[in-house]
């Protein structure tokens, strides 16, 4: 049907200062600059973001923040609402990591204030869910993804879903080296896309919608077990955290996304 074209993002967390940031995009762009049919995208701290933008004008690849506030101005210091995204020419935002949920208390409810702010303001939103290890053991998965996705997307009307990007991130494979098999993201990823298509969980959604959306994975994501991942049948693309540091290793990460056979 060719709907979903290929999606790599890369998660900078909080690494890079704006001058390495700098630095590190123009090393970048060359390697990437000749990639067509993949969406590239950076999530990068708040104080990386004007120059970024800057950088990144006119190439392939996107600037996403990490995080947003989901009103659009008002007393909540420390935070960083839609409209100031938009106006420096953010293409996007990172919603609900598990770091943030986890380190900083991020509500689901909160989260779906964010991802129909995000759309108001023309910000694509990528929204993360997965499960803990405790989860999967206790065969938890299911359920806490169904929770996850009925809840995140909550506030998001049917002729926006397709703008969502959902992240499935299982929390035992982020920044432990331990990948999930072909078999565990392929079997949560249809699972996810099966929740959109059921209007119970998911009302924006549907049979007609849900093979629109694309949904990524990510944890432990590195250029040597990207391509397996990104041949899967329900995985778009992949979210890459340690390893989008190194410009050399995203690059070859992007480069396995090419010539994925679109959905
Ligand atoms: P990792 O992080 O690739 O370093 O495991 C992924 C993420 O947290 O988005």
């Amino acid at each position: 049907m060719g709907m979903r074209v290929p999606f790599i993002a890369g998660n900078w967390k909080m690494h890079k200062t704006a001058s390495e940031a700098e630095a590190h995009i123009e090393s970048l762009l060359p390697q990437v600059s000749d990639v067509h049919g993949v969406d590239v995208a950076l999530c990068v701290p708040f104080t990386d973001l004007h120059v970024m933008v800057g950088s990144a004008a006119g190439s392939n690849v996107a600037i996403y923040a990490q995080n947003m506030h989901e009103e659009q101005a008002g007393a909540f210091t420390g935070e960083i609402s839609p409209p100031m995204l938009a106006e420096i020419g953010i293409d996007g935002v990172l919603l609900g990591h598990s770091e943030r949920r986890r380190l900083f208390g991020e509500t689901d409810r909160a989260l779906a204030a964010k991802v129909s702010a995000a759309l108001d303001a023309g910000l694509r939103p990528i929204l993360c869910v997965g499960e803990t290890e405790a989860e999967r053991e206790a065969q938890e998965t299911e359920r806490r993804l169904r929770h996850q996705v009925r809840e995140g997307l909550s506030r998001v009307p049917s002729h926006r879903l397709a703008d969502v990007v959902i992240a499935y991130e299982p929390i035992w494979a982020i920044g432990t080296g331990n990948v999930a098999s072909a078999q565990q993201a392929q079997e949560a990823i249809s699972f996810i896309r099966a929740l959109l298509s059921d209007k119970a969980v998911a009302p924006s959604g549907g049979p007609d919608v849900a093979p629109t959306v694309r949904i990524l994975y990510g944890g432990s994501v590195t250029a040597g077990n990207a391509s397996e991942l990104l041949r899967l049948e329900d995985v778009d693309g992949v979210l890459v955290g340690g390893a989008s540091l190194d410009a050399d290793e995203f690059s070859a990460i992007v480069a396995a996304a090419v010539g994925t056979p679109e959905a």
